[in-house]
């Protein structure tokens, strides 16, 4: 039963505040002993003309707050709050069920159904190394995207390739002048990184190369058959270096229409624009003001005819629309492309298509490293994601190693490298969605491989603990027991931990409304802190009581279920055993 929802229907029966609204009020108490849900009485102490403290000992005497729920639910003011209290054993009971029926699904909805919202995330640029911020949209719009299947929608998984624009042109010129077969098909992004850096080295003595460029760019937008031959070739051989990365995340797209696609149909943007009269000349350009939303105005077609990034972007919108008939249309990309997207949303709005309001731009923040010198030796300043994975998948290995040697050696070397794989990746992972989005992120190989801190090491080791358990449970013949005899969990730290579990479902839902993955990752933190307590605090396989021992062995049962499932939805893959 959502013990939530019904008392919020109960107090919106007795008041004039409508149930949303008590709803969005009713909190956690801070502490387990002051109950589970708590409804400040302030906001009804200007219509009812009496003090918070005086409504609260009346409401908890009204039977009414307690309809449907007579039998789980107590009442009791605690000053200005009405504080409810629902019976250890129901609530335990109903949550434990949940848990076992839905496994490793747990916090799954159907709140969803017959809903698309496409997530945008990812989105590299073909010839360009696949770097760290990239990662983070990477990661955030995979979780994302796991996040709203569970609850139910249909999600579309979009690449929006930077794949079009002037610099194929030059890297066209340089590859018929300089470029290395062998080189292009060991190492593609590399080789083209090599030979676009060397155009711009040389085109400052030779200008005509810039002329050279332009004819080639000139030709691919033609469509002529070597120049889009070639480009095509930059792009596959990019793609399948990205492409590699992802299967290694194991992070999937059901769309990778990048940039040059769009660009086919911007005659169709400019079309739509012209028809509603949106489209000023300004020095020869082409743009739609934006002075009624305090915005620059927005460029559709350069002084030379040709489009821009924001055109493709509408280009794009028109086609998702058109194709999927999106209810949300989510960007994740980074904050310094806040005001472009907002200029193209405002866009569409100017031009009265209402589900402009159905795009979101999900901004992220900057990627840094505590300890600079780990990738010194590369020039630049960017880190591409294959070196930090491999580094600290190396780094894992070593801890892993280790432990595995205070233990006897019981692993072989292929479950230490397919061990360190999946935690080195949880660690990277974790790091990026640990906390809110907006905040920039330090890598910090200490503190991210700590395996008591807060990090994937300790909640996935927190969860093959919890395995452990009920491997050695099950050869000495015990087994869990199931939701109907878990009354004889009395105890504050399963308490505790049957709450926390209990909760996830609703960070599931905070994390979609959000787009705050970390609001999952805190939730599945609490649960691991408050296992490993439970943990550390009662007997398990050696209770003396076959139907406490039965009732815990079901403890672990959920936690393994909980975990995998929080995981899961930050992209992270536990393993049974470390
Ligand atoms: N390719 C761009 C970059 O690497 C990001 C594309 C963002 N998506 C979009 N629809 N504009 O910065």
């Amino acid at each position: 039963m959502d013990y939530k929802a019904q008392i919020a229907a109960n107090i919106a029966n007795i008041t004039d505040i409508p149930a949303e609204e008590v709803f969005k009020l009713t909190e956690i108490p801070p502490q387990l002993d002051m109950g589970d849900y708590a409804f400040p009485c302030f906001i009804l102490a200007k219509t009812m003309h009496k003090a918070p403290q005086a409504i609260a000992a009346n409401l908890a005497g009204n039977e009414a707050v307690l309809k449907g729920m007579e039998n789980a639910v107590e009442a009791v003011a605690v000053g200005p709050y009405l504080n409810f209290k629902i019976k250890k054993d129901v609530l335990a009971r109903e949550i434990i069920s949940e848990i076992l029926s839905s496994g490793d699904e747990y916090g799954k909805s159907n709140m969803g159904e017959g809903k698309n919202v496409i997530v945008e995330f990812s989105s590299p640029n073909i010839a360009k190394p696949f770097h760290v911020g990239h990662a983070f949209t990477t990661l955030l719009g995979n979780s994302l995207s796991k996040i709203y299947s569970r609850l139910g929608y249909n999600v579309i998984r979009m690449n929006h390739l930077g794949d079009y624009g002037t610099q194929f042109g030059k890297l066209i010129t340089a590859y018929r002048l300089w470029g290395d077969e062998e080189a292009l098909n060991r190492d593609p992004i590399n080789e083209l990184l090599r030979i676009y850096v060397k155009f711009h080295d040389e085109a400052v003595a030779k200008p005509e190369l810039e002329d050279d460029a332009r004819e080639n760019f000139r030709k691919l937008e033609e469509g002529s058959a070597e120049e889009v031959a070639l480009w095509q070739r930059f792009r596959d051989l990019s793609l399948d270096v990205f492409n590699q990365l992802y299967d290694r995340m194991g992070i999937g797209f059901d769309n990778y229409n990048g940039e040059s696609y769009y660009a086919k149909m911007a005659d169709e943007v400019v079309d739509m624009l012209k028809e509603k009269n949106l489209l000023v000349e300004s020095e020869g350009a082409q743009v739609v003001p934006l002075d009624e939303y305090n915005m620059p105005p927005c460029i559709i077609l350069k002084s030379d005819g040709t489009t821009i990034y924001a055109t493709r972007d509408i280009a794009a919108i028109l086609y998702r629309y058109r194709n999927y008939q999106f209810d949300k249309n989510v960007y994740v990309v980074g904050i310094p492309q806040a005001l472009h997207f907002r200029q193209v949303f405002s866009v569409l709005k100017k031009a009265g298509f209402d589900w402009a309001d159905n795009c979101v731009h999900v901004g992220f923040g900057l990627v840094k490293f505590k300890d600079n010198t780990a990738f010194s030796t590369r020039k630049g300043n960017i880190v591409k994601l294959d070196d930090l994975l491999n580094e600290t998948v190396a780094k894992t290995r070593e801890v892993i190693v280790e432990n595995n040697k205070t233990r006897g050696g019981e692993m072989t070397e292929e479950e230490i490298d397919f061990i360190a794989e999946k935690v080195g990746l949880g660690a990277v992972t974790y790091t990026y969605l640990k906390a809110g989005r907006e905040r920039d992120i330090l890598f910090d190989w200490d503190e991210m491989l700590d395996f008591e801190g807060d990090t994937a090491p300790y909640l996935i080791y927190t969860y093959a603990r919890s395995r452990s358990i009920l491997r050695k449970a099950e050869e000495q013949g015990y087994k869990p027991s199931g939701p109907d005899s878990v009354s004889v969990l009395t105890s504050d730290e399963e308490y505790a931990l049957i709450r926390s579990m209990g909760d996830l479902p609703d960070a599931v839902r905070r994390a979609a409304a959000e787009y705050e993955p970390f609001i999952i990752a805190k939730q599945v933190s609490l649960i691991a802190r408050n296992f490993n307590r439970f943990y550390n605090n009662s007997k398990i396989i050696n209770s003396d009581d076959d139907q406490l021992r039965a009732a815990r062995l079901t403890l672990c049962e959920c936690l393994c279920d909980a975990m995998k499932s929080g995981l899961g939805l930050l992209g992270i893959d536990v393993v049974e055993r470390m």
